[in-house]
């Protein structure tokens, strides 16, 4: 009697364990699918937000750069999930003894999809990205398409409508892509690059054809006869012809200082894709305040000589400040730089915050532009250091103590860091009235964007005139 009791306890009791196990494995099931879901849906969005050719930029007024941070959050978010989803569908098939169904070739593909999503993301590492883009970028696109046919595989079949999403991603894509490279090979046709290699390592670029741009933007360059698999973005000083002011690092950029100088005055085929970039109207603004530091510079240039050149606008003052490192990077925008000194509405104050390290540097200046530069430095450069007001410098001290007239006094470089928030505020007081729109423009190394926007926020008032920020910051 006992025994049977047994028997019959133990059964139930297996019973009631295959019940909740069976109750566990179905919702451990459901939540890996739907963590699988998620998963694809932030593929399609990942996608959409990595688009250079993004409806988005018209419609957000955002181009593709600064749906950047959107793009990284949704491509971690799939990442997450997709983990998510393997590991719960391994936890509840080990529980449930079916760990066979991996052997499956569906299963297979989901996991390959699953490393190389890992592999995306370790991709982005900070310092990969900053040492070796290329690196980056290759893991990226490849591990990309790998993910597209492994997803494909995972759910092969058209009911499951996962198979339709990837398909749907996959000509997103494609269609950004095939648009980009059509305006690729029509700017590559009769086009060409002529290169001029400038002091401190910089190279100004002047292209054959001409292109519609609006100013602030840029543009992927491709010069096939330094790096085929390589396009960089460069910020458009001008459209007619499109030059770039380039500052030389260690990739393409070496490459072609390199080609250069083994070659000078060799003109270089090439061609761009572009423009891009969803920069506010600076020419409806009352006053505009441009800030750079080195080559961002490029940016700033760009604005004011559009805004120097433009008879349609309401812009009255502008107030350009640039930082540079050493002062024969002044020869960069040399002739851009005397257009704007002469300007009576426009107030310059240049910094220069290094001495040069090697006085051979000026060698490498092509032979014609050695006059140049002596006018430049005739015409433009009384080095000075910052005035002082009530004994407190002008990097130290006090916002409230400085005008336009202490900060942009006359067209002289300055020697030493600048406390930004005292020009910006300086620059923003100077004339203004309530009603009045400002828009402050910068450009550089994120160091200087963040001390910008921190004067900013410190110098908008309720009472104040409206002031609008816009800045264009790149760096890892
Ligand atoms: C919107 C935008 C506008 C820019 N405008 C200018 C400009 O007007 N003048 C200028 O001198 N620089 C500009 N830059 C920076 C310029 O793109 C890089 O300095 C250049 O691509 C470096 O090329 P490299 O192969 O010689 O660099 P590397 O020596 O390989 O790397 C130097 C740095 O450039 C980064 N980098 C390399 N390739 C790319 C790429 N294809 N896209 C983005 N970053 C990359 C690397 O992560 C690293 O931080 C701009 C960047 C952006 C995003
Ligand atoms: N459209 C774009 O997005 C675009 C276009 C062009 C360039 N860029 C980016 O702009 C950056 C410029 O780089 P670069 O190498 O040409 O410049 P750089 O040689 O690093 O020069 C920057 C200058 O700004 C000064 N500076 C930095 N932080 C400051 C602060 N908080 N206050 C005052 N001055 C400050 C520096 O002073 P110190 O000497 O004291 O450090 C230096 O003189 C790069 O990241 C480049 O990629 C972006």
């Amino acid at each position: 009697m006992s025994v049977m009791g047994d028997s019959k306890a133990a059964k139930a009791m297996r019973q009631s364990n295959n019940e909740w196990s069976n109750k566990y494995f179905a919702i451990a099931i459901g939540v890996a699918k739907r963590f699988g879901w998620i998963s694809v849906a932030n593929l399609v969005l990942l996608v959409f937000l990595a688009l250079k050719s993004t409806p988005l930029a018209p419609l957000t007024g955002r181009s593709y750069e600064k749906l950047g941070p959107l793009h990284k959050v949704a491509g971690y978010t799939c990442i997450f999930t997709s983990c998510l989803h393997g590991i719960v569908y391994l936890v509840a098939w080990s529980e449930s003894g079916k760990l066979g169904s991996m052997q499956e070739t569906e299963n297979i593909a989901g996991s390959i999809a699953g490393v190389a999503m890992v592999i995306i993301g370790l991709s982005t590492i900070t310092y990969i990205m900053r040492e070796s883009y290329e690196i980056f970028y290759v893991l990226h696109l490849t591990m990309f398409l790998l993910i597209i046919i492994t997803v494909a595989m995972h759910r092969p079949k058209l009911s499951t409508s996962t198979l339709i999403i990837v398909v749907f991603t996959a000509c997103l894509w494609a269609m950004d892509r095939i648009i980009r490279g059509i305006k690729t090979v029509w700017y590559f046709l009769g086009n060409s690059a002529t290169v001029t290699v400038l002091p401190n390592n910089a190279l100004r670029v002047r292209l054959g054809r001409s292109m519609n741009f609006s100013p602030g933007s840029h543009a992927l360059l491709w010069v096939p006869g330094i790096r085929l698999f390589e396009s960089h973005p460069f910020t458009l000083l001008s459209s007619s012809p499109p030059e770039f002011v380039i500052r030389v690092h260690n990739g393409f950029t070496r490459g072609l200082y390199k080609a250069v100088q083994q070659a000078p005055g060799r003109s270089l085929r090439c061609s761009v894709d572009g423009a891009y970039g969803q920069v506010p109207n600076f020419r409806v603004f009352d006053k505009a305040v441009l800030v750079a530091g080195g080559s961002g510079a490029s940016f700033t240039f760009a604005i004011a000589m559009d805004l120097i050149t433009s008879t349609c606008k309401t812009v009255k003052s502008i107030y350009f400040i640039w930082i540079v490192r050493y002062q024969e990077s002044l020869e960069w925008f040399a002739q851009e730089l005397k257009q704007l000194q002469e300007h009576p509405d426009v107030n310059v104050v240049i910094h220069v915050t290094r001495q040069a390290e090697q006085p051979g540097t000026l060698s490498l200046l092509p032979s014609g532009s050695a006059s140049e530069k002596i006018s430049i430095q005739e015409d433009l450069i009384h080095t000075k250091p910052p005035p002082t007001h009530h004994n407190t410098d002008l990097e130290k001290g006090p916002l409230h103590q400085f005008t336009a007239k202490d900060c942009f006094s006359t067209n002289e470089v300055r020697q030493g860091r600048p406390d930004i928030s005292n020009f910006i505020s300086a620059a923003a007081d100077s004339g203004c009235k309530p009603d009045d729109r400002i828009i402050v423009g910068a450009c550089g190394p994120k160091e200087l964007m963040i001390a910008t926007r921190n004067a900013v926020s410190d110098i908008m008032r309720k009472d104040g005139p409206a002031i609008t920020l816009y800045t264009e910051q790149f760096g890892w």
